[in-house]
């Protein structure tokens, strides 16, 4: 018998997906783009994209939608596929986008598609929750020879997610005032590292609920690169871009933004009113006169978008 999705994402996802869809973050095309290039879904034509809607793509762990909705305003409908094991998210997918009707209640270790039957997968904030050779297996099957899997994730803060060279990697500014004097020579995860110290509180922030995640598959966690990198369903040949922005964002949504995280939705509402209070505690405690937008008076959120992409091995 197959593996089955991680409990704690179904049943968490479950019972946050509409918080979760308004508080997670949007994917922008200033990444997204190059991104749909480097899977072959896309060309640059001139200054503007062209989206090869002829290529079939499946997005698995689709959730909401919040990068599906990316793919259908660059005019992919029929030949988009989603793939998605919580009813909870799906039915915010349904409300969100009822135009697609490729929707398939699934798990990445039992995917009702043909063999060699796909251009391209993406997987957005995902790939963690079954980063496995059972699910690149799976994935791999699908896939036609010579075409991509595509991950892409927002992030928080340095993790050995980010071991790979700036070198090798492409960096777009996405509205950071902290590009600029981003390095980009050397390691990625020492030059976020960096990135990330600019605004105290949310590092502060960052780290207290990191303490948290410790028994469920993350990003952070960086077990997805080293499952990549060692399998053999995939190359040896993952790239990765980084889109630098800054996001905006009061006290209180600070707290519902990291509310809408499996670890912590579980948690008891008792449990969570003590976090939230330490949160705010810990906001009111790293804040200076750098860490809120001066025209909006917000807090100051420094994150990054993360793609990689890696060619099938077939
Ligand atoms: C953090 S959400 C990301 C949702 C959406 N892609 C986005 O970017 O907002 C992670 C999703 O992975 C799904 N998931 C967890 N395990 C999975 C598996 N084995 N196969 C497919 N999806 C899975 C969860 O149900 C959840 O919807």
């Amino acid at each position: 018998m197959s593996k089955t999705a991680h409990n704690t994402a179904v049943n968490s996802f479950n019972s946050n997906h509409s918080s979760y869809d308004v508080f997670r973050p949007s994917f922008n095309p200033i990444l997204v783009n190059p991104f749909l290039v480097d899977l072959g879904l896309a060309e640059v034509i001139g200054d503007k994209f062209k989206f090869k809607t002829d290529k079939k793509i499946v997005e698995i762990a689709c959730g909401t939608g919040k990068f599906t909705k990316n793919l259908i305003e660059n005019g992919w409908t029929t030949n988009l596929t989603v793939i998605e094991p919580s009813s909870g998210m799906l039915t915010t997918f349904q409300k969100n986008f009822p135009q697609i009707k490729n929707v398939i209640q699934a798990s990445s270790y039992e995917i009702p598609l043909q063999d060699n039957s796909v251009d391209a997968v993406i997987i957005a904030q995902g790939f963690h929750w079954f980063a496995d050779d059972e699910s690149l297996k799976e994935i791999n099957r699908i896939l036609k020879p010579g075409s991509k899997l595509g991950l892409i994730w927002h992030f928080d803060y340095c993790s050995p997610s980010q071991n790979s060279n700036a070198e090798d990697s492409k960096f777009f500014n996405d509205g950071s005032r902290y590009f600029n004097s981003f390095e980009k020579i050397g390691n990625n995860e020492k030059l976020f590292e960096k990135f990330f110290a600019n605004q105290k509180w949310n590092e502060e922030v960052t780290k207290y609920i990191y303490g948290f995640d410790v028994n469920v598959p993350q990003y952070r966690h960086g077990k997805w690169r080293k499952v990549l990198l060692e399998s053999k369903y995939f190359k040896n040949d993952t790239k990765d871009s980084f889109a630098l922005y800054d996001r905006l964002i009061s006290k209180e949504d600070v707290w519902k933004y990291w509310e809408t995280r499996s670890y912590i939705t579980d948690l008891s509402d008792e449990k969570k009113e003590e976090i939230k209070y330490k949160l705010f505690s810990i906001i009111d405690a790293n804040v200076n006169e750098n860490s809120y937008d001066p025209n909006t008076k917000l807090l100051i959120k420094p994150m990054v978008l993360h793609a990689v992409v890696v060619t099938v091995n077939k």
